[in-house]
């Protein structure tokens, strides 16, 4: 028992220790990533319903011009443990895009089980759908995963420090234009800086800002990304729950059947 606990206490010191050490590896990166305490992160986060339907307003409003979210179902936005929408407004969104149907190859009103569309063309951007897991990688991949756990994977911190890490300054290159970004791989992004102070008027009545309009899309994106991540954390704990209670009952039976055995004057 002793040992059991010695081992559990220096577990903690390392994985201690494995959280003091991030922040400095991560300022020593090229690019900047800011860090950002989401709603979701932790073992226990979870998120928050208003701020997920304020990042989708950005989207609508903003980003869909040109990134498309090829593997977000319309039904999915009202998932309750995510934006939680009315679906009879799911319906109704999902109609004012058309789609070409797969089976008749004919356009028709888009319906709740189609997805958003796909944008493609000259200056448009990537499908957005899972950029918050391709950008991932902040919070590691160095160490126990511990930092992951308690700080979140840091694709969306990704995401709002692009949108956030614009320095005003542009040029031109083979007819291109690039704007300068301390956070693009490379310092230089083909996207116009898209946001700006009270671009769009939060339907909630939240002030907009470049930071609180970048905050909340990114969560949306995190959203996008990993649909189920509250069942998922849900899911986690009872299991870990579970096993905890198997172990206990395994090291008590193992006691129990092994003790016949060991004399009182035997010790390893
Ligand atoms: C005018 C078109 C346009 C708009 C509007 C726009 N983007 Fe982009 N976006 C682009 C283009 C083009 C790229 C590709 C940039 C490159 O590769 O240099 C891009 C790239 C990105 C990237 C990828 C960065 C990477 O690491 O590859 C992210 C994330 C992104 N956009 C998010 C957004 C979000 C969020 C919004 C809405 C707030 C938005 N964009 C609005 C055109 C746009």
């Amino acid at each position: 028992m002793k040992h059991l606990l010695i081992s559990a206490i220096s577990a903690l010191v390392i994985g201690a220790g494995a959280i003091a050490a991030t922040p400095a590896q991560a300022a020593g990166g090229e690019s900047h990533v800011e860090n950002i305490d989401f709603s979701f992160e932790g073992p226990f986060g979870t998120y928050d319903q208003q701020q997920l339907r304020r990042g989708f307003q950005v989207y609508r409003e903003v980003c869909s011009a040109c990134h498309g979210l090829k593997f977000v179902a319309y039904r999915t936005l009202a998932d309750a443990d995510g934006l939680g929408m009315n679906p009879d407004w799911v319906r109704a969104f999902a109609a004012t895009h058309d789609v070409i149907d797969k089976e008749t190859g004919e356009e028709r009103p888009g319906k709740e089980t189609d997805h958003f569309p796909t944008v493609t063309g000259i200056g448009m951007g990537p499908d957005l759908s899972l950029m918050a897991k391709a950008r991932a990688g902040f919070h590691g991949p160095y160490g126990l995963g511990i930092n992951q756990l308690i700080h979140g994977i840091g694709g969306p911190e990704y995401i709002y420090s692009v949108l956030t890490g614009y320095t005003g300054e542009d040029k031109e290159e083979a007819g291109s234009i690039f704007y300068e970004n301390h956070t693009f791989p490379g310092g230089w992004i083909a996207m116009p800086p898209p946001l700006s102070e009270d671009l769009i008027e939060y339907e909630d009545g939240t002030p907009a800002s470049v930071e609180q309009m970048a905050q909340d899309v990114s969560a949306f994106l995190m959203w996008t990304a990993e649909p189920k991540l509250m069942p998922r954390k849900r899911w986690g704990f009872v299991a870990v729950l579970l096993l905890a209670v198997f172990s206990a009952l395994l090291y008590l039976t193992n006691k129990k059947l092994w003790a016949p055995h060991k004399g009182k004057d035997f010790h390893l």
